[in-house]
This record gives structure tokens, C-alpha cells and sequence, in this order.
């Protein structure tokens, strides 16, 4: 068994974040949603990882390596274009060679790994597995349909009138028939070759499709309000943890389900969890609520701030207001100024969205 992620694309939803860095690696609970997809994958004992990547490829390239790290042996390879997840499966057939391979996009959070998945698909015959969950708002994603013995019978992208509430999931298994289907179809209205129209191609050549419907959370972190939301999920499921080369003062209270990372400095102020503090982050004179991550090298001081996301190395600094379902990148600076004339003022990168 392989593994492949497609962690291609612009993350245009994510502007202004994501000008500057590759979705995928923007971090979830204090760590990249990439590098949480290749645990996931190495959990399940698979260690031959591909990973289709487009623009961003050097960022990449530059932050996940050979993958030793993770132990798992990474290879990189190349979409010239975003001409679709099929397509990506075209092009990574020389790594996959006659494997069966669990794809997964780079983009999606899921609850409890994926190794009663991978489980499923070794123990049976079938030719593709698929994840399916049941949503609200099916039309955003490719829709199952199922038969009465449990197979999938029809799938459709972003389909007008759904044909169910079953969403596919970002994580698919394949045996080697997948290449014959990627081969055969015709780009989608959106000119894309879709995974949906590949994986209908399997059913209309009677390849037996099966699915898993998952019964925990699921999040294709394509917007803002889905990374809050992920980073909510992610920091309830892990286990809490004081490194030792954090301090606390005594004039500080902190929860039992707060982590926080080495160097992690806490003055004079409350944090309650779950809330990840990390690497020589300091939290001064301040209040850190429920569902926060703040990443490394940051200064929050005089402050409050309630589930939020705050990248390296950004300063908030004397705010009278509560930060909240708040995101800020790298390196920002959110602060008050006491010079005339008052009011507001900004520098606000392309695509940002200030609330007031
Ligand atoms: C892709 C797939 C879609 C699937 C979704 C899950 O959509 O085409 O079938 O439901 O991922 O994340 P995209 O995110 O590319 O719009």
C-alpha cells in the first residue's frame, strides 16, 4: 500500500494567508494540516508517500523534506497545471506502479485516522473504497448515491439537486484499475478532470466501488471559518501537555487541558483550555479562552482573545476589545495607539477582512 496527497493549488478562499504560504501548511492546533494527513498515513503503517504539489511546491519541498522526521520516505511530484485530482492520478502512476493507494488531499482534517479504513480495503476485493459523510450542504461537494446492497451507484460533483446528503470525503483507496479510468475521461463544465467522473468510470465498467461512511468530523479546510473550526476539533482531541521548558508564574492560572510548548512563557494571566501555547510564545497580563491556538515566537499582552488561530512571530498588544473567531498570519502586528487624531488605522494586506 502507497500513499499519495495532492497538496496542489492556490488556496484562493484563504487570501490574504495564504499569499505568502501554501495552504496545507498552515497550522491546525499548532501543527500543518499537511504534516497531521502524513501522521494519519504513517499511523496506518503505510511509509511510501507521494505528494503531488503545483505552485507552492519549494515551501513545501522546503518544510516536510524527505520525511525521515515523520519516518515516513516522501517523493515529490509535479502538476504543472490544476487540471483536477484525476489528473494528479495520471501523472503519479510511475510512483504507484501496480500498488493499491489511499489518496488524501492535503487540505482535509478528519476525526480517528485512517487505519480502520485502510483496514477495510486490504480485507476486501473491492477495486476503490471511498469515505462518504453525511452534511447539510451536499451540493458543495462530490454526492454519493448508493444501491440497496451498500456499492455506490452513482457519483456526482458539486451536483444542483443532490442525489443524497452523502458528501465524498477527501480520502479514497484504488487498486490499479484507477489508471485505466484517469486515461478514459473527459474534463468536467469546470474543465477539470474529476475523481467523481473517474470513479463513476469504474462503476460503469463494473468495478466494485464500496464506501466507508464516517461517523466523526470532517473538515476540508478551504475558508477561514473552516480553519476555526478544524482547530476547535483538533485541540478537544489531543492529549494536553506542559512541556518543561514552559513556565508558568504564580500569579497565573492555567487549565488542565491547556498545552503548552517549550519556552512558552505565562505572566499574570488566565488560560483556559483547549489552548495550545507555543514555542517561546509569551502570554502577558491577558486572558487566553477556550479553542485558541497561538503559534511560535508570539507577544500577546493586555489582551483577550477567544478561539482564534495566531501565527509565528505576530504581537497583539494592548487591545480593550476581545479578540475572537479571529485569524492572523505571520509576523502581524494587531496593536493600540494612543497617537492623534484617534481612529482606526490599518495596513491590511490584499484579500483581508477586518471586523470592527
Ligand atoms: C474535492 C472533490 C469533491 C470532494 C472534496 C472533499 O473538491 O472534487 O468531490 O467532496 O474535494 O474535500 P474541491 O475541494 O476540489 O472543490
Amino acid at each position: 500500500m502507497k500513499g499519495l496527497i495532492l497538496s496542489g493549488g492556490k488556496g484562493t478562499r484563504l487570501y490574504p494567508l495564504t499569499y505568502t504560504r501554501a495552504k496545507q501548511l498552515i497550522p491546525v492546533a499548532n501543527k500543518p494540516v499537511l504534516v497531521r494527513v502524513i501522521e494519519a498515513i504513517r499511523e496506518a503503517g503505510v511509509r511510501e508517500v507521494g505528494i503531488v504539489v503545483g505552485p507552492t511546491a519549494a515551501e513545501i519541498k522546503n518544510s516536510l523534506g524527505d520525511g525521515t522526521q515523520w519516518d515516513v520516505a516522501l517523493s515529490y511530484i509535479h502538476q504543472a497545471s490544476p487540471d483536477g485530482l484525476a489528473h494528479a492520478v495520471k501523472i503519479s502512476r510511475e510512483f504507484l506502479g501496480e500498488d493499491p493507494f489511499v489518496m488524501f488531499l492535503g487540505d482535509n482534517v478528519i476525526e480517528g485516522g485512517i487505519s480502520s479504513l485502510i483496514r477495510d480495503f486490504t480485507g476486501n476485493q473491492w477495486n476503490s473504497q471511498i469515505v462518504l459523510k453525511e452534511v447539510d450542504n451536499p451540493s458543495a461537494y462530490g454526492v454519493a448515491k448508493m444501491r440497496p446492497d451498500g456499492s455506490i451507484e452513482q457519483l456526482v460533483e458539486k451536483p444542483k439537486l443532490p442525489p443524497s446528503n452523502l458528501a465524498l470525503v477527501g480520502i479514497y483507496m484504488f487498486d490499479h484499475h484507477i489508471f485505466e479510468a484517469v486515461s478514459a475521461i473527459r474534463p468536467s463544465a469546470r474543465g477539470e478532470y474529476e475523481i467523481t467522473d473517474a470513479i463513476q468510470w469504474l462503476i460503469d465498467h463494473d468495478y466494485t466501488v464500496f464506501p466507508h461512511i464516517h461517523r466523526g468530523w470532517w473538515i476540508d479546510t478551504g475558508k477561514p471559518t473552516d480553519m476555526l473550526d478544524a482547530n476547535s476539533y483538533v485541540l478537544e482531541e489531543i492529549t494536553p501537555c506542559l512541556h518543561a521548558a514552559a513556565a508558568i508564574d504564580s500569579d497565573s492560572s492555567v487549565d488542565s487541558r491547556v498545552t503548552l510548548q517549550a519556552g512558552a512563557q505565562i505572566v499574570n494571566s488566565i488560560v483556559r483550555g483547549p489552548t495550545i501555547i507555543g514555542e517561546n510564545t509569551l502570554i502577558e497580563n491577558s486572558y487566553i479562552g477556550p479553542f485558541t491556538s497561538i503559534y511560535h515566537g508570539c507577544q500577546i499582552r493586555n489582551c483577550e482573545i477567544e478561539r482564534s488561530i495566531i501565527l509565528e512571530n505576530s504581537r497583539v498588544i494592548d487591545i480593550d476589545s476581545t479578540l475572537r473567531d479571529s485569524l492572523i498570519g505571520r509576523n502581524a502586528s494587531v496593536k493600540r495607539s494612543s497617537s492623534k487624531p484617534s481612529g482606526i488605522k490599518m495596513n491590511l494586506g490584499d484579500h483581508s477582512t477586518l471586523w470592527v
